[in-house]
């Protein structure tokens, strides 16, 4: 494949922890991005500014934000609904913000209490301001490849979402299949259809991992050209509002697929492994990624 460097959003500390059941203490989050931040990845995604009510396991974001070393080079983005969110992500002088909707209504209502297009119309002033402070935007569509109340979801859904967020000034757009229902065929043929409206270069994937897809998923997704990808250490995580979404992709998985088939990540495998099974043994369960079980194993 042409042009072999991706860069991996890593997303744990954030889509990673809002869905574990057990609550990380702020020092151990700040612990794990701060190890995160050793590995070589660039993006960090560190915590979310959402309401405490909604997303109890992320409360205490503003001391999480506060504690991390911010390493040159590393961006750490968070997760931010409303002008309330990005006053409370400033406030700690986050420089990346992420706004996020769905392709489905059904789940947007259930995760945000509002239409997409009103969730949107929300994102609006939060842009304003975010380009005025110098503070990029990623957005988020979620249920890309399925909804957990409405089931199938359009295609013609999903690229209108993604083109709204990149007009609205959004650098990069990420494709959340937010249950994992993808498989190969259809992941490529939503990025495909996303990519004729949105260049490809401001394109990333999120796959979770409920029926086992993620990484084939990701390898057709590569083949049509995506060079960014989200995925959480030690496999952590689902969404609160979809019943039954399991994880995200183990980043250490990814990583270690793509260094086997020669593409370049910057990311040192090693020290991920070791970060996946430290946070595995903090959250008293096993890592969900392939690479650390058979790792440790040995
Ligand atoms: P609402 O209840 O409709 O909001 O929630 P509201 O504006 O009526 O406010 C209600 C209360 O929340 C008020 O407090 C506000 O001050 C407070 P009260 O007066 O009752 O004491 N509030 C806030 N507090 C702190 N920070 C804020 C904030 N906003 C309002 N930013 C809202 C609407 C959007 C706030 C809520 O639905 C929410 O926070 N939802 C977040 C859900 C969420 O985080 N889901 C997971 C992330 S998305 C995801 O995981 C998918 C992704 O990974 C991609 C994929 O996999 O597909 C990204
Ligand atoms: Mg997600």
């Amino acid at each position: 494949m042409s042009n072999d460097r991706v860069r991996i959003v890593e997303v744990g500390a954030r889509d990673g922890l809002q869905n574990e059941k057990i609550l990380l203490p702020a020092e151990v989050k700040v612990a794990l991005i701060d190890r995160l931040s050793a590995t070589g990845l660039t993006t960090i995604e560190a915590t979310s500014f959402v309401s405490p009510k909604w997303v109890p396991q992320l409360a205490d974001a503003t001391e999480v934000f506060r504690g991390i070393r911010k390493v040159p080079g590393v961006s750490y983005p968070v997760l931010v609904p409303n002008l309330q969110g990005y006053e409370r992500a400033r406030e700690v002088g986050a420089s990346e913000i992420a706004v996020f909707t769905a392709a489905s209504e059904a789940f947007n209502r259930k995760n945000v209490n509002a239409s997409i297009d009103e969730s949107i119309e929300r994102f609006v002033p939060v842009v304003e301001r975010a380009k005025a402070d110098g503070v990029a935007v990623r957005g988020y569509v979620s249920t890309v490849l399925g909804c957990p109340y409405q089931g199938e979801v359009p295609l013609r859904d999903v690229v209108r979402v993604a083109q709204r967020l990149h007009a609205l000034g959004c650098y990069e757009i990420s494709l959340g299949d937010t249950i994992g229902a993808g498989t190969p065929a259809k992941a490529r043929a939503m990025l495909r259809a996303v990519a004729q409206e949105v260049p490809m270069r401001a394109l990333a994937v999120h796959f979770h991992d409920t029926y086992g897809q993620a990484l084939a998923n990701i390898l057709a997704c590569l083949e049509e050209g995506v060079r960014v990808v989200d995925s959480a250490v030690s496999g952590t995580g689902g969404c609160p509002y979809a019943k039954g979404a399991t994880g995200n992709v183990a980043s250490e998985d990814v990583v270690y697929m793509l260094h086997g088939m020669g593409m370049d990540t910057g990311v040192d495998l090693d020290l991920l492994v070791a970060t996946g099974a430290w946070l595995a043994a903090q959250l008293h369960k096993d890592s969900a990624s392939r690479v650390t079980r058979a790792r440790t194993a040995a």
